[in-house]
C-alpha cells in the first residue's frame, strides 16, 4: 500500500491505492496531477452502468459531447455494464462501447476506466458509487444520490477525501434558459424576490393499473415522487435563489397497492405520490414546492414562478425553449409577460445551433451535463451539481420527510443539518 499526500483541490486530500500494476500507476499520476497540468489528460475513458431511461441519455450525451463543444475532447465510450449480460452486449454495439459487461464491480476496479457513470435505480447509488471512488475513480451518478442523507454524507465525503472529480445528474438546471434566470436574479434584474412557486408535476403514476415498479419500494426507490421529481426542483430551487432555510412538507399516497408486473398479486406502496411543500430562503423569500407523480396530464411539468420587486420570471420544462419575463421598466401600457425564446446568446444554446428560436431537446441538457463534468476533470473548473449538490439536495428531501411525520417546520440551514460541513 502506498500514502499519497496532495493538497491541489481546496481540500486537502489524502488517497490510498494499491499499486500492483502499470495501469495503476498512470491513473494515479492522473488523480494527483495539478489540475492545470489534467489538460494532458484526453479521451477519458467511460464506464456505464445501466442501460435503462438514463443509460440511454448518458451514452446519446457522452458520443455527442466532442462534437457540440470541441474543446473537449470526445470521452472514450469503454464499457457498458447491465446486470442483463446480452442486453448489454447488444447495446455496447448500439451504442458504440469497445466492451460490455455484467460485473459492476468489475468496471470500478478496471485500471483503464478514467470515469464510472451510475445509471441504475436508486438503491445501487451507494454501493457502486463507493466503490468507483475507493478505486480512485472520477463518479458521475444519476439523482438521487443516495437513499438517505447520511449515506449522501458518506458518499460526498468518501468523493472529497479521495480528491475524485463528481457529477449528478440534474440535467434541468443545464438549459440554457436557466442560466440566464440565474444571472437575471443574481444581477438584480427583476429586484427582491418576493415569492418562489414551484412544482414538478408528472403523471406517470396517475393510472392506478400501471404496474408496481423499483421506484414504489422504500429500500429501492428510497423517498417517492420527492426522490424522483422533488430532488429537481429542490436543487433547481437553490441553484436559482440561494439556500433555504426551513421547511414545512405534507406527503400523501393517493394509490396504495399496485399490481406486481409478473405475479399480478397487488402490493403495498411504500412512499408518496405527492409532496406539498411550504419553503423559506436564507435571502428572505418565501416559496411552495408541488410535487407529483400522479398529475394527469402533466408530463415534465417542471415549472416555478419568481415574483420580484421590478418583475417576475416564469419557465415550464414542457416548453424549455421559453421563458417568461414581466418587467415594470415596461410603459404601463404595454406591460405583460414576453416569451424570449432560447437562441445563440443565451449561455451554451449556440454550440448547438447557430439560430435562435431553433430549440434544444432533453438530451442535450445531458451533453451541457457532460461538457461540465470533463470540463471539470480537465480543467478543474468547478460543477455544479456535484455530489456536495447532490448531498444537500437529500439533506433537504429528508427534511420534508421528517417535517410531514412530526407536523412542524424543519430547519435546512446548511450550519444547522451539517455542522461540518464548513471544515470539509
Ligand atoms: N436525470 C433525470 O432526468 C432522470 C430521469 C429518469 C431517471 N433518473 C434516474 O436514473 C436512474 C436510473 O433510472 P432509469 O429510469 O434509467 O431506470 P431503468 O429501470 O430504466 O434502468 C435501470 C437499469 O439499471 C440496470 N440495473 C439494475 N440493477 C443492476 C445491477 N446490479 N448492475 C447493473 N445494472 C443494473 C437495469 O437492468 C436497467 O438497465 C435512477 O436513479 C433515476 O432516479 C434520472
Amino acid at each position: 500500500m502506498f500514502l499519497l499526500k496532495n493538497s491541489f483541490h481546496s481540500y486537502s486530500v489524502v488517497a490510498v491505492f494499491a499499486l500492483s500494476r502499470q495501469g495503476e500507476c498512470d491513473h494515479i499520476t492522473r488523480l494527483t496531477m495539478p489540475l492545470g497540468r489534467r489538460n494532458a489528460v484526453k479521451n477519458l475513458k467511460f464506464g456505464l452502468i445501466g442501460t435503462g431511461f438514463m443509460g440511454n441519455a448518458h451514452a446519446i450525451a457522452l458520443r455527442s459531447v466532442g462534437t457540440v463543444f470541441e474543446d473537449i475532447p470526445s470521452p472514450r465510450l469503454h464499457c457498458l455494464v447491465d446486470a442483463n449480460a446480452s442486453n448489454a452486449a447488444k447495446l455496447a454495439k448500439a451504442w458504440g462501447f469497445e466492451e460490455s459487461s455484467d460485473d459492476w464491480l468489475a468496471i470500478c476496479n478496471d485500471p483503464d476506466i478514467d470515469v464510472v457513470d451510475i445509471c441504475t435505480p436508486n438503491h445501487l447509488h451507494k454501493e457502486m458509487a463507493l466503490a468507483a471512488i475507493r478505486a480512485g475513480k472520477h463518479v458521475y451518478c444519476e439523482k438521487p444520490l443516495a437513499l438517505t442523507a447520511k449515506d449522501a454524507r458518506l458518499i460526498r465525503d468518501s468523493a472529497a477525501k479521495a480528491g475524485v472529480v463528481t457529477a449528478m445528474g440534474f440535467n434541468y438546471m443545464c438549459n440554457p434558459l436557466i442560466s440566464k434566470a440565474r444571472q437575471m436574479i443574481a444581477s438584480g434584474s427583476i429586484g427582491d424576490i418576493y415569492s418562489f412557486r414551484g412544482c414538478y408535476q408528472e403523471d406517470y403514476l396517475a393510472d392506478p393499473s400501471t404496474p408496481f415498479g423499483w421506484r414504489l419500494l422504500r429500500k429501492q426507490g428510497g423517498a417517492g415522487a420527492l426522490a424522483d421529481l422533488g430532488t429537481h426542483l429542490i436543487n433547481m430551487a437553490e441553484y436559482l435563489l440561494g439556500p433555504m432555510t426551513a421547511v414545512l412538507g405534507s406527503l400523501t399516497t393517493v394509490h396504495d397497492k399496485r399490481a406486481d408486473p409478473i405475479t399480478g398479486d397487488l402490493r403495498d406502496v411504500e412512499n408518496e405520490d405527492i409532496a406539498q411543500v411550504l419553503v423559506r430562503f436564507s435571502r428572505g423569500c418565501a416559496g411552495t414546492m408541488e410535487i407529483s407523480r400522479v398529475a394527469t396530464g402533466k408530463k415534465c411539468g417542471l415549472e416555478f414562478d419568481i415574483f420580484g420587486s421590478k418583475g417576475s420570471l416564469a419557465f415550464d420544462q414542457e416548453r424549455m425553449n421559453e421563458i417568461r419575463i414581466y418587467s415594470n421598466d415596461d410603459d404601463p401600457d404595454e406591460r405583460g409577460f414576453r416569451t424570449i425564446l432560447a437562441g445563440p446568446e443565451h449561455p451554451d444554446y449556440a454550440a448547438f445551433c447557430p439560430a435562435p428560436g431553433h430549440g434544444l431537446g432533453i438530451n442535450d441538457l445531458k451533453v451541457i451535463e457532460v461538457r461540465n463534468l470533463l470540463r471539470g476533470i480537465l480543467s478543474g473548473d468547478p460543477i455544479y451539481s456535484d455530489f456536495a449538490n447532490g448531498c444537500r439536495v437529500q439533506e433537504i428531501s429528508d427534511a420534508i420527510e421528517a417535517s410531514h411525520q412530526q407536523g412542524n417546520w424543519v430547519d435546512v440551514s446548511e450550519s444547522t443539518l451539517d455542522p461540518n460541513r464548513k471544515n470539509q
